[in-house]
């Protein structure tokens, strides 16, 4: 099992959008392994392609946080198709932002279509914190982190942070 690095903000890759992917194959597969022992290794519960520097809309979460019965869940080309009009808030954080946790108001549920692992059309209902991270993910592929969030002048606030400790490290 490969396990890769995971991009740190400010990089600027995180920004950037991510594509459909077109044909579901071995190599789709073999990259949403890495991504899933990748999020397992941080450890996490969501981990979106950009985030180990691929520019591919696949996202993976496993929500169940019981490392003796793992449920990963594997998207391809996910796309939220309702959101309720219900709001809740959850604290949350992002493997590219570690160590940083901010309450996020976002939808309490949605649906979700997308391709599975074997290529499939899906659609699942999702609430709770599953709700909450299929849509930071799906976030993600589109440039988006959860700091987008908040006030500016709290992403202000995290984002220097994160510029200044980038600047010592590259000075160190
Ligand atoms: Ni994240």
């Amino acid at each position: 099992m490969t396990v890769l690095p995971i991009l740190i903000l400010p990089d600027a890759k995180l920004r950037l959008k991510s594509q459909a992917v077109k044909v579901v194959d071995d190599k789709t597969r073999a990259l949403l392994d890495t991504m899933r022992e990748t999020m397992y290794d941080a450890p996490g519960i969501g981990l979106a392609a950009v985030q180990i520097g691929v520019l591919q809309r696949l996202v993976v979460i496993d929500v169940s946080r019981d490392e003796d019965a793992r449920q990963p869940l594997h998207f391809i080309n996910p796309k939220i198709v309702w959101q309720s009009e219900e709001l809740s808030k959850y604290e949350e954080g992002c493997l590219s932002i570690p160590e940083t946790y901010e309450e996020v108001e976002r939808p309490a549920q949605c649906r979700v279509k997308f391709l599975d692992y074997d290529g499939k059309d899906q659609e699942i209902e999702c609430d709770g914190l599953l709700a909450t991270c299929i849509q930071h993910e799906i976030d993600h592929l589109n440039g988006v982190l959860f700091l987008d969030h908040l006030s500016r002048l709290k992403r202000d606030r995290i984002t220097k942070k994160f510029i200044k400790a980038k600047r010592q490290e590259s000075v160190s």
